[in-house]
């Protein structure tokens, strides 16, 4: 008797133990096409402002809106999560620096990447708030590029954002 139950107990576990892993692969796999899909969205022009105190503002914004807590101060980046040989999330480099985002970002980038939450590559960005800075309008969020592009350069090896790095 004690046999039999043993042995339902054992099937009932390695069939939940099945599902599970079942589920975690059509997760997985669901969560990576999704990772990998591109978004082809139109961007509205905003002007960047150049004066000195559009950018003093700009700075101010990018202090309330928390860009430089994670961004860091000098915007230069940081590795901010990791799970070694799994997954990796930098926080990317906004610099105009070898490996930085502003070396290659066109203004209408800054725009989808900030408003729309859409990185240089089409693909959506998982960890950036863009449903919160949605709500700046074209002249904060002007301010706020125009600082950004007017910080010194940094190289930092924060390279791309994203779930792109899958493995690395
Ligand atoms: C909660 C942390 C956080 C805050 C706050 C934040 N960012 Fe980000 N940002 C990230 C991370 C992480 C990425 C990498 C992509 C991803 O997974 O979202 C990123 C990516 C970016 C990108 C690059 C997109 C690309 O093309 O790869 C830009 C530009 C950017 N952030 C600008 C800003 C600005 C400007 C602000 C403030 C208005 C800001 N971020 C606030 C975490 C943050």
């Amino acid at each position: 008797m004690l046999k039999k139950v043993l042995k339902w107990i054992g099937i009932i576990l390695g069939g939940l133990i099945g599902l599970l892993v079942l589920a975690f692969i059509v997760l997985y796999f669901v969560g990576s096409s999704k990772a990998n899909k591109t978004h082809d969205i139109p961007v509205e022009t905003v002007s960047i402002p150049a004066d000195a105190e559009a950018i003093q503002r700009g700075e101010h914004l990018a202090t309330i809106y928390i860009c430089t807590s994670c961004h860091t101060k000098n915007l230069g980046g940081e590795l901010s999560f990791a799970v070694p040989g799994m997954l990796s999330i930098p926080t990317p480099n906004l610099t105009s620096g070898v490996g930085g985002i502003g070396s290659f970002y066109t203004d209408e980038d800054w725009v989808r990447a900030i408003r729309h939450g859409v990185g240089h590559d089409g693909r959506a960005l998982f960890i950036m708030p863009s449903n919160v800075f949605h709500s700046l309008n074209d002249e904060d969020l002007g301010a706020v590029i125009a600082y950004i592009k007017s910080v010194p350069p940094l190289t930092t090896s924060c390279r791309k954002g994203g779930l792109s790095s899958w493995g690395g």
